[in-house]
């Protein structure tokens, strides 16, 4: 009995802990070295927390998963400031096998068509014929191929596993949204 009474006690409060805690994630408008905290102004934006704790939660990068969010209907992005454009898509997912010691990286296609347009990458970033880029951790932490944008708008570098998600063993058994090609190492 005694014990039900401790964890109906602390379990709102853990609850509120953990509330603030999301809240503290996001850096308020006022302090966000961008906003003038003194335009009166800044009380009409919504705060970040305010907007971006509904959405689907992650750890790193901008506290959101933003392929989940996409997935569910979380959101709704429009294509073109302008006109809506139809987006083309593509199922083809690339295992990138010079990795080691690290799990081999999967690149897939679909979760980047759903927010871009081929021309984003091809032929500026990433020219389009499996194996010629010779990217490596290194121009990738330089800011080079997939480092255009992830650590700038998409999930960060440090985020390794996110990338190196597939296992050698398991090559045949990768979570793929399309056909897979295996790239070999340059
Ligand atoms: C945005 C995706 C991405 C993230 C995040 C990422 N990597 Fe990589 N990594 C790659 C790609 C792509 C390659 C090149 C693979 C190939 O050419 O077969 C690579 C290659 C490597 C290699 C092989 C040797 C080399 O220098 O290229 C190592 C080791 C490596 N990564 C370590 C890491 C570590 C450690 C982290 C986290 C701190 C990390 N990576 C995060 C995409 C990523
Ligand atoms: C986020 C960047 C990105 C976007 C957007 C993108 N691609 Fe790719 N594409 C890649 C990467 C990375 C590769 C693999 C390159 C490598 O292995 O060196 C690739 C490879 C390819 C290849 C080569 C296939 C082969 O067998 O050689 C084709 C074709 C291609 N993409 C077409 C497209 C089309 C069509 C779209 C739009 C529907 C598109 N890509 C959008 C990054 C992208
Ligand atoms: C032109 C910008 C751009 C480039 C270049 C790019 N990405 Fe992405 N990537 C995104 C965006 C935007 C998302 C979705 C938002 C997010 O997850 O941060 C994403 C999502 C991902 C995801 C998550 C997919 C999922 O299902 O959750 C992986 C893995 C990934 N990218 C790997 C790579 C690798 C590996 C490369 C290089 C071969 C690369 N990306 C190059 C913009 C890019």
């Amino acid at each position: 009995m005694r014990q039900l009474f401790t964890t109906i006690l602390i379990l709102p409060a853990f609850l509120l802990l953990l509330a603030a805690l999301a809240a503290d994630r996001w850096v308020s408008l006022q302090d966000d070295g961008l906003h003038d905290p003194a335009n009166p102004a800044i009380k009409i934006l919504q705060q970040p927390a305010e907007a971006l704790s509904v959405l689907q939660p992650d750890g790193a990068g901008n506290g959101v998963n933003w392929v989940t969010a996409l997935q569910l209907g979380e959101i709704d992005p429009r294509s073109s400031i302008e006109n809506e454009i139809q987006q083309e898509m593509l199922e083809l997912d690339v295992i990138m096998t010079d990795t080691l010691p690290l799990p081999y990286v999967i690149f897939s296609h679909r979760p980047h068509v759903e927010w871009m347009t081929c021309d984003l990458c091809h032929e500026s970033v990433f020219v389009s014929k499996i194996g010629e880029n010779p990217m490596n951790m290194g121009n990738i932490l330089n800011g080079e191929y997939c480092g255009v944008c992830h650590g700038a708008v998409s999930f960060p570098l440090t985020e390794c596993n996110r990338c190196h998600s597939v296992k050698p063993e398991n090559i045949n058994i990768a979570p793929s949204s399309g056909a897979i090609v295996e790239r070999d190492p340059l």
